[in-house]
């Protein structure tokens, strides 16, 4: 095969191996290239963590960038104008309070427990979903936990189309003395989705705690969701315009397009910094946080055909199909077809039974072994019959 696949006859090498955008975004921006971890934080030099909030820049001072507010129409256009939009008190007072509460202690227990996830930015909390009933409640939009749900999935629906699933949900760290992330987009590691029309990919910031260029703020590039998508997949990057860090108060939520470039700032504080992050994507799109596997017994019990839908459990003609179970389905919520919940909890009671291999001559024993599709399928039928009743 080697032999036979020199690089100049492989199928479509230009476009995959061109290494764009990234190599022409650094190319015509090197101040963008990411730090060298094995030394001090360089400052004074103009890279791209070194910068400051919008109102104190002095490109950006002048420019009318997005403020926090409650005016959908506001967020709508700078959403797709900036790239980014900031709810004001997208949680109450009251929300805020149950979320950093609960996020401040997982991050401590974590710690202790050696469970906790170290990266050169800062801690990260993984798979909130499992830590507070709050966090949950954040992936369902439901305003008991976050007052600006309906706002949010609003602009989802207008922005990714209807059946948008949830593909992560995590909490960043900057911590003090940690490195700014290299500045990234969140739409997949190279190119392939970048089109002018619409984000496959959004990003919901929850913020704990007020944000700004001290504790490391969030680095972004206004307006870079434009540039990125112009240069379309494999496309070249020019110059870019100068990072700001983000200045949010506290439960303040941010909503940010796949396309955006950005990254986590670097601390310079002696306080870790947290913010938590949510992506949402197009249905068919494999998602970050396996949940099928992680979310708890507990969690799976209680969810509404809301967050099942969310987390993925609700199987589609394009994604999450178990033994073919789904296959055909819409990914309706609520759904009993393509509803993975019944595989998912006959796996924790140890009885998932799959079909393997089976003779032209089933035995009678093969033939009455309670196959999880069978039963799955059941599921299917009565639903049906009760709707029709
Ligand atoms: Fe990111």
């Amino acid at each position: 095969m080697a032999a036979h696949s020199p690089p100049e006859a492989q199928l479509y090498t230009d476009f995959l191996g061109s290494g764009e955008p990234w190599k022409s975004m650094y190319r015509s921006n090197p101040w963008l290239l990411p730090p060298d971890t094995r030394k001090p934080l360089e400052w004074g030099t103009g890279r791209y963590w070194d910068t400051t909030v919008a109102r104190k820049h002095p490109y950006w001072k002048d420019v009318a960038l997005p403020t926090p507010t409650q005016e959908i129409e506001t967020l709508r256009q700078n959403l797709r104008e900036w790239g980014f939009c900031l709810i004001e008190e997208g949680l109450s007072p009251a929300q805020l309070e149950t979320f950093r509460t609960r996020l401040f202690e997982q991050v401590e227990g974590e710690r202790l427990a050696g469970v906790d996830m170290p990266t050169p930015s800062g801690q990260y909390v993984n798979t909130l979903i499992n830590k507070g009933r709050c966090f949950m409640q954040c992936i369902e939009q439901n305003p008991e936990s976050v007052q600006a749900g309906p706002v949010i999935e609003q602009l989802l629906d207008e922005t990714l189309g209807p059946g948008w699933i949830c593909h992560s949900f995590l909490s960043n760290g900057s911590d003090p003395g940690g490195y700014p992330q290299a500045l990234h987009i969140d739409q997949g590691p190279m190119a392939p989705f970048l089109t002018t029309e619409a984000p496959a990919l959004v990003n919901t910031m929850y913020i704990p705690q007020d944000v700004n260029e001290e504790n490391g703020g969030t680095l972004l590039i206004p307006g870079s969701h434009k540039i990125m998508a112009e240069a379309g997949s494999g496309g070249e990057i020019g110059e870019l315009p100068p990072t700001i860090n983000l200045e949010a108060k506290a439960g303040t939520i941010l909503m940010f397009d796949g396309r955006l470039v950005h990254g986590t700032g670097a601390n310079k504080t002696d306080k870790q910094r947290f913010v938590a992050t949510m992506s949402n994507v197009k249905s068919w799109m494999r998602q970050q946080e396996n949940w099928i596997l992680s979310v708890s017994p507990e969690v799976l019990a209680e969810a509404s055909p809301k967050l099942l839908h969310r987390m993925g459990f609700q199987a589609l003609t394009y994604g999450s199909t178990i033994e073919g179970f789904g296959m055909g389905a819409p990914g309706r919520v609520g759904d009993a077809w393509g509803n993975l919940k019944c595989f998912r909890e006959a796996y924790d009671r140890g009885e998932y039974v799959r079909v393997g291999e089976l003779s032209s001559h089933p035995s009678e024993q093969e033939l009455e072994r309670p196959y999880t599709i069978k039963r799955a399928n059941e599921m299917v039928k009565a639903a049906r019959k009760e709707s029709k009743k």
